[in-house]
C-alpha cells in the first residue's frame, strides 16, 4: 500500500507558513471552504472524545454588527472575560510577549512610548483586523481547564486547516474580554465559557501588520530529556 499521508516535511511547511494575520481583505470566504476547514479542524483529539468546542461563525452584516459592538464596548466598558486572563507573564514568557509586541509595533511604525499609537493598534483587535468572518469559540463551563485545553487543540487545527485552504486567521483572546456582550449578541448560553475568537479571511499581504513573523524557542528551552 502506498502511503499517501503528507510527510513531516510537508506538514512542517504548512506549520511554518501559518502566522497570525492582522490585516484582511474584505472578500468573503465561500461557505463550503469554511465548512471544509471546520471538518478538518474537528479531527483533533479531545479528552473522552467530548469535542467540547462550539463555534458561532459570523459573515457579512453579522460580522459588521459584531465589529461595531466590540469597538463601541472597547471604548467604553471594562473587560470581563469568562476565563480569567493570565495574571502575569514572567521570565521567558515576559520576554517572548514583549518581543512579539515590539515586532508588531515596529512593523506598523509605532515607536516606543507612543501610547496613542499602541492603543490604536490594540483597537484593531475589535475591528477584527478587517476580517470578513469571526468564529467565537466556547466550551461547557463544567469541563473547566480540560475543555479549554481541548478547544486550544481545535484552535491549532482550525488555523492550520485554514492555512492549507489559503485562508488567513488569527486567534483573539482580546475579543473574549467582552464575554457578556458576546453571550447577549450571539445567544451563547451562560453555561458555556467563551474562550476566544478566531477572525479569518484572505490576507492583505502588503499590509505592514502582516510584515513580521514571530520566532520559536530552541528545543532545549522546553524539553527535558530523561533516559
Ligand atoms: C489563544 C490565543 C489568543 C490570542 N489572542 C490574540 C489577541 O487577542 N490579539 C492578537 O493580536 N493576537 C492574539 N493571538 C495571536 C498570538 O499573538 C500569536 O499566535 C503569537 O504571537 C505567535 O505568532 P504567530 O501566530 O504569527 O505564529 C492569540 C493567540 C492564541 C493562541
Amino acid at each position: 500500500m502506498t502511503n499517501t499521508l503528507p510527510t513531516l516535511d510537508a506538514l512542517n511547511q504548512l506549520f511554518a507558513a501559518r502566522h497570525s494575520c492582522r490585516a484582511f481583505l474584505p472578500t468573503d470566504v465561500p461557505q463550503q471552504t469554511i465548512k471544509d476547514i471546520l471538518a478538518c479542524a474537528q479531527k483533533v483529539p479531545s479528552w473522552c472524545n467530548a469535542q467540547p468546542w462550539k463555534l458561532t461563525v459570523t459573515s457579512g452584516e453579522e460580522t459588521k454588527r459584531l465589529r461595531e459592538a466590540l469597538m463601541a464596548a472597547a471604548l467604553g466598558r471594562g473587560h470581563d472575560p469568562d476565563l480569567p486572563f493570565p495574571t502575569a507573564y514572567e521570565d521567558e514568557y515576559k520576554s517572548r510577549r514583549r518581543d512579539c509586541g515590539w515586532a508588531l509595533y515596529e512593523a506598523v511604525g509605532v515607536k516606543k512610548g507612543d501610547r496613542a499609537g499602541s492603543a490604536r493598534q490594540m483597537m484593531e483587535n475589535f475591528s477584527l483586523f478587517g476580517a470578513p468572518h469571526c468564529a467565537v469559540l466556547s466550551s461547557p463551563a463544567e469541563l473547566g481547564g480540560y475543555g479549554a485545553m481541548d478547544c486550544g487543540g481545535f484552535v491549532a487545527g482550525f488555523t492550520l486547516a485554514a492555512q492549507a485552504a489559503g485562508v488567513a486567521s488569527i486567534p483573539q483572546a482580546a475579543v473574549a474580554s467582552f464575554a457578556p456582550l458576546l453571550h447577549d449578541m450571539l445567544e451563547i448560553p451562560a453555561d458555556r465559557q467563551i474562550l476566544c475568537a478566531i477572525s479569518f479571511g484572505y490576507s492583505d499581504p502588503g499590509h505592514p501588520a502582516n510584515g513580521f513573523r514571530t520566532s520559536r524557542a530552541a528545543l532545549e528551552e522546553f524539553t527535558d530529556w530523561r533516559g
